[in-house]
Parts: structure tokens; C-alpha cells; sequence
């Protein structure tokens, strides 16, 4: 195939400089057929695209009717900076490139480069900088390229590696996480790095699906509050140097577009059923608040049907939603080879022909995946089978993205980028996610914290104890760089008189027993065990290496939440030794284990952490540090007993929490025999080392209209004998609806410190939109009526009151 940014090459040095879109009497802004590659000049600095003080719309007029129809399919298809630099070995620093395979590159793929590799700085530097001078200097139009990586919780070329993505949303504190997203664009940014594919803002409501790790939870109100925090904090700021509109430095994406997260079965990849209630009311969400209303640079498709229609070839959801009614501008790719999964997946194409025009019609570029279908393009537009306005309005989209990060200013990394890496601000940042990362389940008898004055040894026992259990989303043994539970508990115990008696007991794995004496016998001779269990996920690059399974993350998908391997034995036999026992769970996705629920003195929930989990651990054990965390996922008993979703649908769990008895059996109506729907912990639950106490419950108007928001006032007192921070959260019950609504569900919270004896007034806004339904006649209605509005620690409220909408 004749492809023409190569050829312009030549041209250019031809023509002489000016502003020469004027000279060939070709009108900037005009709808002009594309110029073919000969008889185009080259622009001159003059050219409105090249204006910084222009408007973006002006610049992408300017810019597209410049280009040839070869250069437009070029900007939207994804291009690998593995082309042109060689890094099959991540330590390997040789500074030098392939100039025919950056070339060949260049020629048909450049809109973005992949660049998700783990090279040394400098190299990495180099190799950015060779793509992108290519591309400024060698090309007619001189358009640089997005530059793409990885960021779920830390870039992934040796940044900083924070908590797994559920973890984060643990915390329930979007301030933190907007210094977090601020960490990830500095590190990545200073590389030359542009375009970060997260956040995640599929709904965890499937928890067999191994990727529940890359979420913000099961709710769609914390998936919003906590999306637009990474958002904000990611993209916040400019890239030095660029034009006034410029918007941002980095631009985040926002997946899986749409509903990705509740895979049939809980398979990856595999159908979504629901309507378009559902869709509008729970996956829908997360999108128009984290992503359309913060200006999020991007978005990425699902790979998975809805309703029986592919993501990237659903023109409701592509065009009548994303673009019409959101009026999104920006740029939309699909996830790597789904334009190809039209044909080997869901049959809705059979041809590659077919495939490549189904999801340029409905605007989304192509993320190839090894596999370029985009390419059959240029010649279906010259057959007359795609439009090329089709190909213009998509162009338009990535080319919107790149003006609002002023890259035409400047797309190069920066000669000081290893003084934003790895800075002592950001092991802060860090540190506190860590912390506030980790939940509190159980403390019978206040078990917990141990104290060094009173504790003479401990033993630490388990599989997880010795390992740093970081998430997926990291590259090349990421975990090197962590602090293992271990470490952390001789860290902090040092010169304390403190003892460790450390056994690994069994592995994550296999059933093998034979590590068991040794783990009773260090519980025997500890005042306390502390045992560490879980899942574990994988580095992605060993995904695809024999032997190196995982019980979750991509690629990782299980029919059962219990512990596998000897675990939950372990955990029996350490518990019968006598001594109390501490649990702690290590896991990128729910635990199922009852007995453990009902048996441990106390529990600890710390979702995969980052590098210093072992350290924040430690100090929560020891009370050097309170637990703020609260789930964002609730814990089924069981898999057989899930959804455990806190906000099901009124009648989908016939009996409210009100009428479980104490003892948390139910007392009468439709349950499982011999299981129970009730979840072992709900959403939003986590303790604390003090206690709170809730009063003065009071709405800024207990009648307010149907265009109205409100606010929810509360007194909060620590009535503990530690400072502490709670999580105040504000949920709602439409009492009567149209349609069937949610049991309950948040409509704000706010995290506080309250030091020990003293309260805080916490006033919590919710907007008129939260009490919105979608109605029979497809539309949100605000509908009269009376709504309960319950404020508390979690999903089980302490105080309610009545609001009217009239
Ligand atoms: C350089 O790239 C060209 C074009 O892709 C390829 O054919 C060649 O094998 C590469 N050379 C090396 C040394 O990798
Ligand atoms: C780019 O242009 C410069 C200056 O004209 C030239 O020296 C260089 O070889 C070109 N690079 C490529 C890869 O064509
Ligand atoms: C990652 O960064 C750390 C800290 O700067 C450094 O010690 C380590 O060598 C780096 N690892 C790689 C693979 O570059
Ligand atoms: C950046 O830091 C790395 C070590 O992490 C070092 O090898 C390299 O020389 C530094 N580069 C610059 C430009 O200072
Ligand atoms: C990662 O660790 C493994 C095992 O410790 C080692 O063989 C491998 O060389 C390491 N890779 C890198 C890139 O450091
Ligand atoms: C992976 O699974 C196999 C059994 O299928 C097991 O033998 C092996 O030890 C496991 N690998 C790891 C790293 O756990
Ligand atoms: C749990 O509580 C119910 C209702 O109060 C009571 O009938 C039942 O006996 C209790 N069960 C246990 C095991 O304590």
C-alpha cells in the first residue's frame, strides 16, 4: 500500500517557507478534498494550526484539510515505539535506534505511539525523542504523536508504585488520590510521556472477574468521586512551554466504554447483559461524571457486547450518548485488537473490510494489538465504501486532544526528568495512600493495635508475609522496589525489645502442609500471630509465561472467592494453636471465608498494596497509625451467594439488613438454605481505634422542589480515647418511583479527622441529579415524593431522616 508520510519527506525540501496553504489558493478552513502528496506545500510557521494564541476548533480546521487521506488513517491507528528502539532487555541502556523501522512506523501509524515499555530512563528519553523530532522535523505537517503507558497506580517504567486501584478507592479520600494522579503524571510526564490508559471506572459488581482489582468499587458514585480525582490530579497543570489552550498536561483515559465490568460468568471479554436503565443508571455513570464533566483527553472502549451490541460497533452508545447528548470532543480508541474481535469474537463482521468501517463510523481510532485492520482504510474511502468525512470527524477527535496538551508547542520529555522521579514529596504521597489504603474488619475485644510495651513477640506467618503483593498494571519486578510486611514489622520493631518469629507456612498455591509445624510452633512462642493470606496477581510481563498463574488480575478470572491451595488451613491450624490470631487478608478482589469471619480475633483487609504496604501495615498493627479505610467492594459469603452489592434493585434481596437479627441470622422470608444473601461485610464498612458517635441530624430543607439539591448536615463526635479520621456517608432510599430503584445508595460522603473528645459539623451537598430516575419515557425525572436519608460509618446508616420532593 502507497503510504505518504514518508513521501512528503522529499517535498519538503522543496518547497520554500511561508504560510503556503495561501499561496496554492487552497482556503485553510475550506472542506477541500485531501491534496495528494504532490501537490501539497509545506506549511509555513504562520499557519493557524501552528498558532499557539488560535482556538483548538481553528487549529484542527486549519490542520485536516492539510492532510492527505494516508496521513489521516495514520493518526488513528496506534503505532509501537518497539518499531524503532530495541527493548527486549529493560536493562539494556544502548542509546540508538532503527531508522528504517522508525520511518516504516511513522508511515502508517502515528496519531499514538505505544510506549508501555521498562527501559532505563535515558533510554527511554532517547526513544521518545527520536519519534517525536522525526515526526516534527522530517514530516510535511510536522504532527507529533501521543505518547502512551501505563498508569492504574503508578507509571509503569520504575515509577512510584502506589496501591492497587480497589485499594485506592479504599482510602474514600479523593484529595489524597488527586496528589496520586498528580505522582503518576510528573514521573510520566518528565519522560515524554502524554497519554496514561486509566483510569478504570468499570463497576466491580462481578467479583469471578479477575480485573475487580483495577476498579474503584461496586458503586458508581464513589467510581465518580474517586475517577475524577485521578482524573483532575493526572491531567492538572501544563506541559512547559505550551500555548495558552493548552488544558492539560497529561490526558487520562477513561475504561472500559461501557459496562466492562460484569462479564458473564465473570469471563473477560464475555457478554453484559442489562438495558438501558441499567446502563444509564449504574455503568453510565462513572463516565459522564469522572471523565465528560473533569475534560478527560480520552476515553477507551470495552472489548465486550452489551445488550447483544459490541462497544466499539454500538452506535447508541459511540455516537447518540458519548457524542451527541454528552457532546464529547475528544479522543476515543479502542482497547488493543478489538476492531478485529468484530470478526473472531462476536461475529458481527466477517471481513476485516467490515470491521475496520464499523468502528470508524461509530468515531473510535484503533489500538492494533499486533494487528492493524485500520489499514485497509485508505482504500475503502478511494472505493467509496467508508466516507472520508467519517475518517475526518475521527481525525479531528485525536487531533483535539493534542492541541488541549499543547503538544505542537512542545511534545518533548524534559532534559531534568529524573528530578520529578522518585522525589521524597511523592514516598509521602505514597505513604499516607498506604495507610489510608487499609481497612479494618474485626477487633474482638480491641485485639488490635498491639502495643510494643505490652506485646513480647509476634508471629508472623503466611504466604503473603514475605512478598510484596502488588496488583497487575506493573512491569519487570515492580515489587523489588516495595517494603514486604516482613521488612516493615522489623523496621518499625526495631530497638523495641519486640521479637518477630517469621514462617511462611504454606504457599500462595498448592496444598502442600509441610510448612505447618514450623508456623504453630512460631505461634506457640509469640504472644499474638499474625497471619497473612490471600490472592496474587502478576507483573504484566510475565502474564503470558508458563507456570506464573495468578488468582487474579487480567487474564485471571475464578469460579470460586475462597482462599486457595493450604490457606485456610493455615489459618485454622495457627488459630487452634491458641493464641490470638490476626488475619490479614492480602487480595485484589473480595475473600469469601466465613470461618475466617467468624474464628480471627481480628481481621485486616489491605487490597494489593504498593511499595510501602509492608511499612503502613506495620504501623496500623502497632497503632503507630489509625485505619481510616472503608470497603469499596462488599464481601460475599460466598460466590454461590453473590451479587453482595450494597445497592440492588428493592426486592432483589427480600429482606432489608432490619430484619436480620443481631446475630446476623435472618429471621424469616426467602434466603439460601443453609447460606445467607447477607454479605460477611458491606460497602463502606471499616473500623477505626476509636469510636464515633453521630447526632444532629438535620437537611438544609426537609421539603424542596423538584429542581432542588440539598444538603445534609451532622455532628460527629470522637468519643474514643485516639484521634482518628471517619468516612461520613450520606445514602439515600427513593421511596416511591416509577420504576424500581436501589434499596439505598450514596449520594456523598466526606472524610474528617477528629482528634480524640472532640466533634465536627461535616455538611455534605447532594445535587438535584442524584434523585433522578430514569423513566419509562427514557428520560431523568426528578419525581415527587419522599425519600429516607441516612447518614453513617458504612452501608448500615446510624441516623435517618425524611426529605419531600414536592
Ligand atoms: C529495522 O527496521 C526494519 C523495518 O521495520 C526491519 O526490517 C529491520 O529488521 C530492523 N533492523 C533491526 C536491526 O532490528
Ligand atoms: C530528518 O531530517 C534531518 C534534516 O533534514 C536529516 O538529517 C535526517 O536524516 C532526517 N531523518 C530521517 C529519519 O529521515
Ligand atoms: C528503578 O528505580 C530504582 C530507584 O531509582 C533503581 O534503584 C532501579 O535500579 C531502577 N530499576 C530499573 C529496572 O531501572
Ligand atoms: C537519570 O538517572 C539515572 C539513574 O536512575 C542515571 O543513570 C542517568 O544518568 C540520569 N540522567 C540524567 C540526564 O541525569
Ligand atoms: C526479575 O527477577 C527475576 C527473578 O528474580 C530475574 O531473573 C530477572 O532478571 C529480573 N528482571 C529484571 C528486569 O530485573
Ligand atoms: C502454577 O500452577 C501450577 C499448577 O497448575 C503449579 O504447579 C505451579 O506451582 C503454579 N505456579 C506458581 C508460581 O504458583
Ligand atoms: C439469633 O437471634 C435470633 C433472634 O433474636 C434468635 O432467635 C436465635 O436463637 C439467635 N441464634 C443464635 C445462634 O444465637
Amino acid at each position: 500500500m502507497l503510504l505518504s508520510a514518508v513521501i512528503p519527506l522529499a517535498l519538503s525540501l522543496a518547497v520554500t517557507a511561508g504560510d503556503n496553504g495561501a499561496l496554492n489558493g487552497r482556503q485553510d478552513a475550506a472542506p477541500a478534498p485531501a491534496p495528494s502528496a504532490t501537490d501539497r506545500p509545506k506549511p509555513g510557521p504562520k499557519s493557524i494550526y501552528k498558532d499557539p494564541s488560535a482556538s483548538i476548533e481553528a487549529r484542527v480546521n486549519d490542520l485536516l484539510p492539510r492532510m492527505t487521506l494516508e496521513e489521516k488513517v495514520a493518526q488513528i491507528i496506534q503505532g509501537d515505539m518497539g518499531g524503532w528502539m530495541n527493548f527486549n532487555n529493560p536493562l539494556d541502556n544502548t542509546l540508538s535506534h532503527n531508522t528504517s523501522g522508525l520511518v516504516s512506523m511513522m508511515s502508517q501509524k502515528a496519531g499514538s505511539i505505544w510506549a508501555g515499555y521498562a527501559a532505563p530512563y535515558e533510554k527511554f528519553v532517547y526513544g521518545v525523542n527520536a519519534g517525536q523530532r522525526y515526526l516534527v522535523e522530517n514530516t510535511t505537517l510536522g504532527i507529533p504523536a501521543l505518547f502512551q503507558s501505563e498508569g492504574l497506580h503508578g507509571f509503569t517504567n520504575n515509577g512510584t508504585i502506589f496501591p492497587s486501584a480497589i485499594g485506592l478507592a479504599a482510602s474514600f479520600n479523593p484529595d489524597l488520590l488527586k496528589s496520586v494522579g498528580g505522582v503518576i503524571s510528573d514521573e510520566a510526564e518528565g519522560l515524554g510521556i502524554s497519554h496514561i490508559f486509566a483510569p478504570v471506572l468499570d463497576l466491580s459488581r462481578e467479583l469471578r472477574w479477575g480485573r475487580v482489582e483495577e476498579t474503584y468499587g461496586e458503586d458508581p458514585f464513589l467510581t465518580s468521586a474517586m475517577g475524577a480525582a485521578y482524573v483532575t490530579g493526572l491531567q492538572s497543570g501544563a506541559r512547559r512551554g505550551v500555548s495558552k489552550t493548552a488544558t492539560a498536561r497529561m490526558a487520562a483515559t477513561c475504561k472500559h466504554y461501557a459496562a466492562f465490568g460484569s462479564p458473564q460468568g465473570g469471563l473477560n471479554l464475555a457478554q453484559v447483559s442489562g438495558g438501558e436503565r441499567e446502563l444509564r443508571t449504574m455503568y453510565l455513570k462513572p463516565f459522564h461524571k469522572a471523565c465528560v464533566e473533569t475534560g478527560a483527553l480520552s476515553i477507551m472502549t470495552a472489548y465486550s457486547s452489551y445488550d447483544g451490541v459490541p462497544a466499539i460497533a454500538n452506535s447508541h452508545l459511540m455516537k447518540d450518548i458519548l457524542r451527541t447528548e454528552w457532546s464529547y470532543p475528544y479522543w476515543v480508541t479502542t482497547d488493543a485488537g478489538s476492531v478485529d474481535l468484530l470478526i473472531s469474537l462476536h461475529g458481527t463482521c466477517d471481513t476485516r473490510e467490515c470491521a475496520a468501517k464499523t468502528t470508524v463510523e461509530n468515531l473510535n481510532g484503533e489500538m492494533g494489538g499486533g494487528s492493524f485492520t485500520f489499514l485497509t482504510l485508505p482504500a475503502q474511502v478511494k472505493s467509496g465504501a467508508v466516507k472520508e468525512s467519517v475518517i475526518d470527524e475521527t481525525v479531528k477527535t485525536i487531533l483535539r486532544t493534542k492541541f488541549a496538551l499543547g503538544l505542537f508547542e512542545n511534545p518533548y520529555p524534559y532534559l531534568d526528568y529524573n528530578k520529578s522521579i522518585r522525589t521524597a514529596t511523592s514516598r509521602q504521597t505514597l505513604l499516607q495512600m498506604e495507610r489510608e489504603a487499609i481497612v479494618l474488619l474485626k477487633n474482638k475485644n480491641s485485639v488490635l493495635p498491639l502495643s510494643t510495651t505490652a506485646t513480647k513477640s509476634i508471629a508472623l506467618i503466611g504466604p503473603q508475609a514475605g512478598r510484596v503483593s502488588m496488583g497487575d498494571y506493573v512491569f519487570f519486578n515492580a515489587s523489588n522496589n516495595g517494603v514486604t510486611p516482613l521488612d516493615g514489622f522489623k523496621q518499625l520493631l526495631k530497638g523495641t525489645g519486640v521479637t518477630v518469629n517469621y514462617a511462611e507456612g504454606s504457599k500462595l498455591w498448592n496444598n502442600d502442609e509441610s510448612g505447618f509445624d514450623a508456623a504453630v510452633a512460631a505461634a506457640k512462642k509469640s504472644d499474638v500471630a499474625v497471619v497473612m493470606v490471600g490472592t496474587w496477581s502478576l507483573d504484566q510481563t510475565l502474564l503470558w509465561t508458563p507456570g506464573t498463574n495468578a488468582t487474579t488480575g487480567e487474564h485471571n478470572d475464578m469460579s470460586d472467592l475462597k482462599l486457595v491451595g493450604a490457606q485456610l488451613a493455615l489459618v485454622k491450624a495457627v488459630v487452634a494453636a491458641g493464641k490470638k490470631t490476626i488475619v490479614v487478608l492480602v487480595s485484589g478482589t473480595p475473600v469469601a471465608e466465613p470461618w475466617i469471619a467468624d474464628h480471627a480475633d481480628g481481621i485486616i483487609q489491605q487490597f494489593y498494596p504498593g511499595e510501602l504496604g509492608g511499612t503502613a501495615l506495620a504501623e496500623i498493627v502497632f497503632g503507630k497509625v489509625n485505619p481510616s479505610g472503608k470497603l469499596p467492594v462488599s464481601f460475599p459469603r460466598s460466590v454461590g451467594t453473590a451479587p453482595a452489592f450494597y445497592n440492588y434493585l428493592k426486592g432483589s434481596r427480600p429482606l432489608d439488613p432490619g430484619f436480620i437479627s443481631d446475630n446476623g441470622t435472618l429471621t424469616f422470608g426467602h434466603q439460601y438454605v443453609l447460606d445467607s444473601p447477607v454479605p460477611l461485610w458491606s460497602f463502606g464498612e471499616g473500623l477505626s481505634y476509636t469510636t464515633f458517635a453521630y447526632s444532629n441530624l438535620k437537611l438544609s430543607s426537609s421539603k424542596i422542589g423538584t429542581k432542588d439539591g440539598f444538603s445534609v448536615t451532622v455532628t460527629v463526635s470522637n468519643t474514643g480515647k485516639v484521634d482518628g479520621q471517619e468516612v461520613v456517608q450520606v445514602y439515600i432510599t427513593d421511596n416511591q418511583a416509577s420504576v424500581v430503584t436501589p434499596n439505598q445508595e450514596l449520594v456523598g460522603f466526606q472524610k474528617v479527622s477528629i482528634p480524640a473528645g472532640q466533634s465536627k459539623t461535616v455538611t455534605i451537598k447532594v445535587n438535584n441529579d442524584q434523585l433522578a430516575v430514569w423513566t419509562v419515557g427514557s428520560k431523568w425525572v426528578v419525581e415527587p415524593g419522599t425519600f429516607n436519608v441516612k447518614v453513617g460509618s458504612s452501608a448500615k446508616t446510624i441516623l435517618n431522616t425524611v426529605l419531600t420532593v414536592q
